[in-house]
This record gives C-alpha cells, sequence and structure tokens, in this order.
C-alpha cells in the first residue's frame, strides 16, 4: 500500500474566480495548489473581449503569491469582433473562446442563442488555433434536465466538429456516459471532469433531503454515470483531464428559494481527487489526471514543481466555511471520508 504520493504541480483547467471581493477570497485557495488555471469569463458584465480579458488578469494578478498561472478566455457571442479574438489570442492574453449556450447557466444569459451564427467565428478559430471550450447542455426547455448534455452532443457537439475538424474543442465538466464515449471516438476532443462529479451523484443531492451546497450545472447524474467518469478519469485516457468548476456562489443565494448552481470545491480538491484513485487502484493514474493530460492536450509545459500527498490514518475534517467580511461561501465536501493531506510543493 502506497503511503505517499508525489506528482507534478497539478492544473485546474477550469475556475470560476468571479470579480472584486470574491477574487480576494478565491484566489489565494487556488493559488495555493495549482499551477496553471482557466479563467472562466461568466462574470458581470462577461469577459467579452481583449481589453476586458487583460484588465480581469490584473485583478486576479493582485492575489497571486506563488506561481498560478491564470490562463485567460473570453466569452463568447454573436457580436464576438473577431479581430479583437485573434488578436487577443495572439498577444497571449486569451488562452481560449468559451462558448455558453444561451440560458444554460450561471450568467450564460449573453451567450449564444443561434449556433449557426457563430459559425464564421468558429472558422476563424480553427485557422488561428484558438481552444474552443463549451458548456456542453441543450437549452432546449422541453429537454429534461438530466438529458441536456446528450442532447447537446447529439444536436450541435456532431455539427461542430464535422464542421470544425482541425478546432481543438474541450467538452467541459462531462457527466455522462454518453459524452465519455463520444470524447474517446472524436479527434481534437478532450474534456475536463470535476472532483464534485467524480465524488457525488444525484441521490447524495436529493435523498433524505435536498443538499442545495450540491445543485450545480450539468446537474449530478446517476451513480452509473458516476461510475464511468470515475473509470475513465482513472485510466489514464489523455484525453481527459481535471477542471474543478469551483463555482463560489454567497451561501445566501444557494440556501434560497431559487438557488443558484456551482459548488465551491477548490479546497481539498486533490485531496477529494485522490482519495478516489486510491480506492480504484489508480494512484500511479494520478498525476496523468490532474497535471500531465491537460498539459498534453493543451500544449503547455510540464510543471517541475511537484506536490507532496500522505496517507494519514484520521481522515481530514473539512473545513465548512470560507468567510472574509459578509461574503460566506460554504466548501464542498464528500460524504466519505478522505485520508489524504497534501504535505508540501517544492
Ligand atoms: O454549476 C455551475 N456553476 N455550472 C456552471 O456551468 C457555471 C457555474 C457558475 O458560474 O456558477
Ligand atoms: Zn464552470
Amino acid at each position: 500500500m502506497k503511503n505517499k504520493i508525489i506528482i507534478s504541480n497539478p492544473n485546474d483547467m477550469h475556475v470560476h474566480f468571479r470579480d472584486n471581493e470574491m477574487l480576494k477570497l478565491v484566489v489565494p485557495e487556488t493559488d495555493k495548489i495549482y499551477e496553471n488555471c482557466i479563467v472562466m469569463p461568466n462574470t458581470v458584465p462577461p469577459i467579452t473581449n481583449r481589453e476586458m480579458a487583460k484588465d480581469y488578469k490584473l485583478r486576479i494578478n493582485k492575489y497571486i503569491k506563488n506561481n498560478l498561472n491564470p490562463l485567460m478566455t473570453l466569452y463568447l457571442n454573436e457580436n464576438t469582433d473577431e479581430n479583437d479574438m485573434i488578436r487577443a489570442f495572439k498577444d497571449k492574453i486569451i488562452f481560449a473562446v468559451k462558448l455558453y449556450p444561451q440560458g444554460a447557466t450561471t450568467n450564460s444569459d449573453k451567450g449564444v442563442k443561434n449556433l449557426k451564427n457563430i459559425f464564421p467565428l468558429l472558422r476563424k478559430m480553427e485557422i488561428n488555433k484558438i481552444p474552443l471550450l463549451i458548456h456542453g447542455e441543450d437549452t432546449d426547455e422541453k429537454i429534461d434536465i438530466f438529458d441536456r448534455e446528450k442532447s447537446f452532443i447529439d444536436k450541435y457537439l456532431t455539427k461542430i466538429v464535422n464542421k470544425f475538424p482541425k478546432l481543438k474543442v474541450t467538452l467541459e465538466h462531462i457527466t455522462t456516459s454518453e459524452a465519455v464515449q463520444y470524447v474517446k471516438e472524436t479527434t481534437n476532443l478532450g474534456a475536463s471532469i470535476t472532483p464534485h462529479h467524480l465524488a457525488s451523484n444525484r441521490n447524495d443531492m436529493l435523498v433524505s433531503g435536498i443538499r442545495p451546497h450540491l445543485y450545480c450545472l450539468p446537474i449530478l447524474k446517476r451513480r452509473k454515470h458516476q461510475e464511468e467518469l470515475i473509470k475513465v478519469a482513472t485510466s489514464g485516457n489523455e484525453k481527459f483531464f481535471l477542471g474543478t468548476d469551483s463555482a463560489p456562489h454567497e451561501i445566501k443565494h444557494k440556501e434560497n428559494i431559487c438557488g443558484c448552481a456551482g459548488v465551491f470545491n477548490t479546497i481539498n480538491s486533490i485531496e477529494i481527487i485522490t482519495q478516489i484513485f486510491d480506492e480504484a487502484n489508480s494512484l500511479s493514474q494520478l498525476e496523468n489526471f490532474v497535471s500531465k493530460n491537460s498539459a498534453s492536450f493543451y500544449k503547455i509545459p510540464f510543471s517541475k514543481k511537484k506536490l507532496e500527498l500522505i496517507r494519514i490514518d484520521k481522515p481530514i475534517s473539512f473545513q465548512d466555511e470560507l468567510i472574509e467580511g459578509d461574503l460566506k461561501i460554504k466548501i464542498y465536501k464528500p460524504n466519505f471520508e478522505v485520508n489524504w493531506k497534501v504535505s508540501r510543493r517544492f
């Protein structure tokens, strides 16, 4: 039995930092653990152009003490200026572009309503090698919330990958066995997986009471889908990598008659994942999932810095909340014990 594991510093390929006071609270938590992170642009207002991305990065940088490298994204919409987008990418201000179908999730009301309208932009992205990150859910109100990911793949993602075969696409925070299968068989398509979709399923959210802090989008699915995610994450398959989708909302907006979607999971994210990999007898694949696969997929350098985790006898006691002034955020915890702890970074 392994009691210690050393991996190269992990990457979080999908994180929400929000803006203003929230930055102070959440950026340092990512900075404590991660090397690179892809920062989501669904702030209020959304990050829709080069100038906004540049300023947002400066605001984030104020709270970075270690080596965190925030990789910025642009919020795609039907009015995105293609020259501004290309310039932002060439100047290395943005790393990728994010597609939110309109209405799919938090602050997505300015997202894309008609996919066809952005085809010319996708063509430019393909030519200029700008990665496309997709929130893959069909927002048609007739589609059941548990079927939205599958429906998006069938109706839209297939069109995108067939029309733009050279475009590098990431299907973000995948939740279903159908997504796993589709990503496996499709060229130039990768996928991020969150800690909470690996660790929890819809029963955790809905049995014996409703738990608003587990409500996220795409919504937690059945156990059989969770098992498929664990299987592929622990398999070492290079197309699948960690993106926490850590999405802080104030507690009052989660414990609400109409609560927001999002799970703040940065704290203990690596420990939780290590526990899952340990239980799957796959500790040898941990580094691939959290550090190497994303670096290979996005062609960014592997970190030379290391993170050491040790097995502990007494399970970790999860911190409950993150608090700063009036801001209070609930910290995600799974319904199992975690016997791993980050011991050092070097
Ligand atoms: O649960 C989620 N929360 N899913 C998303 O796609 C967005 C995120 C947020 O920004 O709160
Ligand atoms: Zn997200």
